[in-house]
């Protein structure tokens, strides 16, 4: 089979070792570092990675041959763990935050995420579409390919609802792939505050209506102190796997209540945030096979000390990825590469550590293990193409979008850093 496309001449392809499942511990210091690479593509899939010379076989009269010289190519970025869809912003909570008040205080009096809810409830679909249009652009202009998307600033079906609609329609539209989630247990009510209990039977009425409408492939829950308890987290994850969603949690961000617990023992696909994770919720993880959503773009946005202990996760042998966590409070940005900085400067990853979690891993952690995440022939030919010398190069020279190329099945859509 002839390519359409060769990209060729990289100055260096990292390309994941593609196990068919998340990669763990040791593993994610683990890749093949290709010197003057070339990335052959058919129909949008990856038809051959490889190093050197581009095969005459590969080759035709029609095939596009593209010069990548001084350039690094990962497969596309993967965003795991977004809040994107959602009315207003908080700017205004940022004085707070820099005299101190914390981010429960400030959920505590009304504000925070009970404060964007106000803003998307009074949001029309057209307008929540166009706001989340111009995030999306963003983070493709950042090099991501396909992003998770959480409804959960409705917190009523009809709001919880357009939110979901916007995410599916934005999918059809955009050359970006999304990954629908359903949290509307993102925050208490006001009206329920003295009844968490009965909010988490009016979600789990909402289930069927998820499901019959095509609405989300995961159910989450925001399991934290002075929001849903683990008994409440766990009875609502349970309900969601019985209508056949797969499932995460916001575990152990701000207090460790017992979320990781309840995550290790449903098997949900991933939980979220560990920044206060024990030691021995860490072993539980490892073993059950929960992929660790780590954000510590929330721990720098919030200005605390404690980033989650990655390194003690991959000394125990546990799958973990990198995310945004994009969202209006606790970490508002559309730009996935700092995050990836993060992970290396705060948490002490190496370069391919931060690649595997935001590929494979995070591949694995959208359930899209089977069609993106490396560069293994039948793969979308999802392609993210660095201005660097080296992959090192990409992480060390922080906080600049070096992004120049993005390539979603096989299709050429950011060129020169533009959009095309
Ligand atoms: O993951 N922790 C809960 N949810 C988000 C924050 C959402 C918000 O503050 O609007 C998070 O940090
Ligand atoms: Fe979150």
């Amino acid at each position: 089979m002839t390519a359409d496309k060769i990209l060729y001449n990289f100055s260096e392809i990292f390309s994941p070792n593609d196990k068919g499942r998340a990669l763990r511990g040791k593993e994610m210091n683990e890749a093949n570092l290709l010197k003057n690479g070339y990335i052959a593509i058919a129909d949008g899939k990856i038809l051959k990675v490889g190093e050197g010379e581009v095969p005459e076989e590969l080759k035709s009269d029609k095939t596009e041959l593209i010069d990548m010289k001084g350039k690094v190519a990962v497969p596309g970025l993967i965003d795991a763990h977004t809040h994107l869809v959602y009315g207003g912003s908080r700017e205004h909570e940022f004085s707070k935050k820099l005299n101190g008040v914390s981010y429960l205080d400030i959920l505590a009096q009304g504000g925070g995420i009970l404060s964007t809810q106000k803003a998307t409830r009074s949001a029309s679909f057209e307008e929540l579409y166009n706001k989340t249009e111009e995030l999306l652009d963003h983070m493709m202009i950042h090099g991501v390919t396909t992003v998770e998307a959480k409804s959960g600033y409705g917190l009523t079906w009809d709001v919880e609802k357009r939110q979901m609609e916007v995410v599916k329609k934005l999918n059809e539209d955009l050359p970006i792939d999304l990954v629908s989630t359903f949290m509307a247990a993102h925050a208490i009510p006001e009206e329920y505050k003295e009844d968490p209990d009965k909010f988490i039977d009016i979600v789990i009425d909402m289930l069927p209506k998820v499901v019959e409408e095509d609405l989300a492939e995961f159910c989450d829950v925001f399991c934290e102190k002075g929001v849903f308890n683990a008994e409440q987290s766990k009875r609502l994850l349970k309900a969601a796997q019985e209508h056949g969603l797969r499932t995460r949690i916001h575990a152990d961000e701000i207090e460790s209540i017992g979320g990781s617990s309840v995550a290790a023992e449903l098997h949900t696909t991933s939980a979220e945030h560990l920044m206060m994770i024990t030691d021995e919720d860490i072993k539980k993880l490892s073993e059950s096979g929960v992929i660790g959503n780590l954000l510590p773009g929330t721990t720098f946005s919030l200005m605390e000390d404690t980033y989650a202990p990655a390194r003690k996760m991959l000394d125990n042998d546990m799958s973990i990825t990198l995310t945004t966590d994009s969202n209006p409070g606790s970490c508002p940005t559309a730009n996935l590469q700092f995050i990836m900085q993060l992970g290396c400067f705060m948490m002490k990853l190496t370069p391919v550590e931060v690649y595997n979690a935001v590929t494979i891993n995070a591949a694995y952690s959208v359930n899209r293990g089977d069609s993106i995440g490396s560069f293994k022939e039948g793969k979308k030919a999802d392609i993210t193409v660095f201005d660097a010398p080296n992959l090192d190069y990409t992480i060390y020279f922080f906080a600049t979008n070096l992004c120049s190329d993005v390539f979603k099945d096989g299709k050429h859509v950011i060129k020169d850093r533009q959009r095309i």
